[in-house]
């Protein structure tokens, strides 16, 4: 090397040297804190300059820190206050990593740009606070009864073009009215179960001839059975632990061909001797799992899998969860195949560097949804980076991804990725899939786990100022949970979607647009949409 290059390099140098740090001090200062409380950050957070060396799971906009994902990546620790000086987060994405925990620091509420606080599958506790509040979060719980019209206001039996009535795993009482039902509707799911519905099932029902599911389960609903005479492509009909007369089953039901009744916990299948087949919930399994491409499955060393396109690698691992397929026969390979490829679009689409996916046991859990094993495959290497796992995390947490329309919305339970390029964080592998797969095993308690500790504040959406707020114990015993949730009676939806016009729908979810000519102000016919991040309630 000539003098002359000696002397540039040495001047290059000094001037790379000498480059100030491009990152606000605050906003260091900040992730410096929250650095010095977890255990397992990113071996890339070292130096004084996040934005600047890149530090994984951080994206800056020119000197302000906008973006922190890290889904399971094994942190642990607590959130402490000091996240409150990046006052230019627009999302913070901690799901999956289990040992996360303590209260949520009341300071989130001053990151006024936050737009994503997805905390799914974490351990915090304590209540939600208020301050969140400020933040434009939509959130979770319907209480209050099933409205319908009165000369004055409008309710849910106008809505003659729906053809879903989500309203599962919410906290509904009173009785259903038997105006909701009429021989105009269109519904073909109405998904009641776990609420605290009352009364019996009024004989309107059976004018809704397009139904093809009925979920009534876990609710304390009396009186006879139903007479669901007519309903002749009913295909599946959950009354499962109420409160049922104990009569003589009634004889429509066993002409309706190729429906599954479930009366389980009632007191028809209470007596002794009862045998009977709709007292045995079945849950149907499939042994299907992604099969390998045009090749020969590889033999791997210990924790590595074959791909399906038979490379050894570590893949990233978790639980799909499906709330209302369309589907019941999971023997057909045609549905899993199909979401394998929206899968992989999704990935490709975003640039991520994933060869395949396996999907494995497909499976009805106790609450009836269906459940599925993910595997994640790199491409090119045997382990993702950190970089690569908080983006697949985020697609799945954010549900940016949408599977095909079969399977309806869906939640992701991420495992720890244990095998990032350049070490394998030593801790808690067992405790870790344990708990995230044993949540999963009761499918309610893991749904109550996502909603307890799952926050996702909705962006730019008109704020819910008078939202009631309630502490519900969301019970689930041992299961991680952010305890008291932010309640909405229909009474608020209304004045929020200005009388259900779908035209003012808060959000859209994982269902897309509700379609509709009439922009009037009023209840639309044809439904809304009120489909949130992790919300439980869709109407469309
Ligand atoms: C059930 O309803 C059908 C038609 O609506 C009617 O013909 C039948 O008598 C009813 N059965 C009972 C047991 O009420
Ligand atoms: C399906 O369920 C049965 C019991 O209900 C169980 O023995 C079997 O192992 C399950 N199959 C799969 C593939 O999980
Ligand atoms: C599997 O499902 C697809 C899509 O609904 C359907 O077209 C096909 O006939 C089904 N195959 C079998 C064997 O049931
Ligand atoms: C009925 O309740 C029991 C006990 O709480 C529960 O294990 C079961 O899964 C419930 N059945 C349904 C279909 O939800
Ligand atoms: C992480 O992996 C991606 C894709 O494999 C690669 O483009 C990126 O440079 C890697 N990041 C680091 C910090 O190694
Ligand atoms: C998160 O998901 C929502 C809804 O699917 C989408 O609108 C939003 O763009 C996603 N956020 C990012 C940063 O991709």
């Amino acid at each position: 090397m000539s003098p002359r290059n000696l002397v540039f390099l040495v001047v290059a140098l000094i001037q790379v040297c000498a480059i100030p740090a491009v990152t606000d001090e605050a906003d260091f200062t900040a992730l410096k804190a929250l650095k010095d409380t977890w255990k397992n950050v990113p071996p890339t957070w070292v130096g004084a300059d996040p934005c600047g060396s890149r530090w994984d799971g951080i994206l800056c906009s020119s000197t302000r820190v906008t973006s922190i994902t890290l889904a399971s990546m094994g942190l642990e620790g607590s959130l402490s206050g000091d996240i409150q000086s990046l006052s230019e987060l627009q999302i913070l994405d901690l799901s999956y990593n289990k040992d996360l925990s303590g209260p949520l620091p009341p300071a989130i509420g001053d990151l006024k740009k936050l737009t994503s606080l997805i905390l799914v599958g974490c351990s915090f506790s304590g209540p939600i606070p208020d301050s969140i509040g400020s933040l434009p979060l939509i959130t979770y719980l319907l209480t209050g009864t099933i409205p319908v019209s009165t000369a004055t206001t409008p309710g849910l039996d106008l809505l003659v073009n729906t053809k879903h009535f989500h309203l599962g795993l919410n906290q509904l009482s009173g009785t259903i009215p038997p105006k909701l039902f009429s021989s105009k509707m269109k519904l073909i799911h109405v998904l009641f179960d776990n609420n605290k519905l009352t009364g019996s099932i009024p004989s309107t029902l059976g004018l809704v001839t397009t139904l093809e599911f009925l979920f009534l389960s876990n609710n304390d609903l009396h009186g006879p059975l139903p007479n669901l005479t007519g309903m002749n492509v009913l295909t599946y009909l959950d009354m499962s632990n109420n409160s049922f007369d104990d009569t003589e089953f009634p004889p429509w039901l066993s002409n309706l061909q190729s429906l599954t009744t479930l009366l389980e916990g009632n007191p028809i299948c209470r007596k002794t001797g009862v045998t009977k087949s709709y007292c045995t919930v079945s849950r149907p399994n499939s042994s299907y799992a992604t099969p390998p491409k045009n090749c020969v499955p590889s033999s791997c060393l210990a924790n590595q899998h074959s791909s399906p396109n038979c490379k050894c690698a570590f893949p990233y691992t978790g639980l799909l969860v499906f709330r209302a397929p369309s589907f019941s026969n999971l023997g057909n390979i045609t549905y899993f195949s199909a979401l394998e490829k929206s899968l992989m679009d999704s990935f490709k689409s975003h640039q991520l560097p994933v060869d395949s996916v396996h999907l494995s046991q497909p499976r009805k859990d106790p609450s009836q949804y269906l459940d599925l094993n993910l595997q994640v495959f790199p491409f090119g290497q045997d382990r993702f980076n950190r970089t690569a796992i908080s983006r697949i995390g985020f697609v799945l947490s954010n549900q940016t991804f949408k599977p095909p329309a079969q399977f309806g919305p869906f939640f992701f339970a991420g495992d720890t990725y244990l095998h990032f390029t350049g070490g394998v964080i030593g801790s808690k592998k067992s405790s870790s899939r344990g708990v995230i797969v044993g949540a999963a095993a009761g499918g309610l308690a893991l749904l109550l786990l996502l909603l307890g500790a799952g926050v996702y504040a909705y962006g730019q959406k008109k704020r819910a100022d008078k939202a009631t707020e309630q502490n519900s114990d969301f019970g689930g015993g041992g299961v991680p949970q952010l305890k008291g949730a932010r309640c909405f009676s229909f009474e608020e939806i209304k004045k929020y979607t200005n009388n259900f016009s779908e035209t003012n729908g808060i959000g859209s979810g994982g269902y897309g647009k509700v379609k509709s000519d009439s922009l009037s102000p009023s209840l639309s016919e044809n439904g809304f949409l009120f489909a949130f991040h992790l919300s439980i309630f869709m109407i469309y």
